[in-house]
């Protein structure tokens, strides 16, 4: 049986893209999971073309595939009030929290002249405040667990590396790996582990955006997936939310490992 197996997972973003493939894996490995997302987002820039998210519709779906083991939650990772809600209906639901995967994120693309207060504060509230918000409530919860706990929060090699028209999206995740790369000492004494993932290209919701964003004219969303791909990736082939799902199984139960910022990217060296 999997170390994992009766081990409680909390993932916000848990119902669609890559959030989702963690939980169907976390579900095959025996955990006990609560799927956090958002129908209406607060804030206005995101890839969604509006406020309309859906992450906790999606949510109940995945939650109710995997059975009585899952449950769904709406919360808005932006909202302190709302992170704290979200993490006392897990812990009445499985009576602790044992991994946190923070895995909400959004992305806008825009050149630096054309970028406005909105678009810099919605991306850095969700992908950067979220990150805060939540890690800092999950430490909270895992304290009172009397310590230890996973956290594996999803960065991107956007944290690694710039990308034009995406100075917004870059800073929040270059957050991500320092804010990881900070708490994971301040916890280190308490068995916490903190990690990130840095995803390259995921064929999912958010990659939509892009395939439109980086078009050049004439080119169709499939062809700008399929150069973006050679073009920054050397194995030539995206990645998959399982392969996210691999190295978030790794990160859950390494006892050794902290503060890292892992790519799996196929060999994006830029
Ligand atoms: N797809 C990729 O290639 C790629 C690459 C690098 C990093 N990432 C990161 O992976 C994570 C997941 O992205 P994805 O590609 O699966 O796209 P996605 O759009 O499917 O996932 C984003 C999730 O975040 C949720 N969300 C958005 N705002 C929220 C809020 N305020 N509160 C709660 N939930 C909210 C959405 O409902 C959705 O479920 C993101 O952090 C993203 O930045 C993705």
């Amino acid at each position: 049986m999997s170390s994992l197996a009766g081990k409680v997972a909390l993932i916000t973003g848990g119902g669609t893209g890559i959030g989702k493939g963690i939980a169907e894996r976390f579900g095959r490995e025996g955990m006990k999971l609560a799927l956090a997302g958002l129908d209406q987002a607060r804030n206005s820039a995101t890839h969604y073309g509006g406020r309309n998210l859906g992450g906790f519709t999606a949510a109940t779906l995945v939650a109710k595939s995997i059975g009585a083991n899952a449950i769904a939650i709406e919360a808005d990772v932006t909202d302190r009030a709302q992170v704290q809600a979200m993490v006392e209906k897990t812990v009445k639901a499985f009576g602790g929290i044992d991994v946190l995967v923070n895995c909400a994120g959004v992305i806008t693309a825009r050149p630096i002249a054309e970028m406005s207060e909105d678009d810099w504060d919605s991306i850095m509230d969700v992908n950067a405040k979220g990150t805060f918000l939540t890690n800092q409530a999950a430490v909270a919860q895992m304290r009172k667990q009397g310590g230890a706990g996973r956290i594996i929060n999803i960065a991107s090699v956007a944290g690694k590396f710039g990308t034009a028209t995406l100075t917004h999206y870059c800073a929040s995740k270059f957050a991500v790996v320092g804010f990881t790369n900070a708490l994971a000492k301040e916890v280190a004494r308490e068995g916490i582990t903190v990690n990130c993932i840095c995803p390259g290209i995921v064929d999912t919701q958010m990659w939509t955006l892009l395939n439109t964003a980086f078009a050049n004219p004439g080119e169709t969303p499939e062809q700008v997936y399929k150069r973006a791909i050679e073009r920054y990736v050397p194995q030539n082939e995206p990645q998959t939310s399982e392969d996210m799902a691999d190295m978030a199984v790794f990160f859950a139960t390494a006892p050794h490992v902290t503060g890292q910022a892992y790519n799996v990217d196929g060999g994006m060296d830029l």
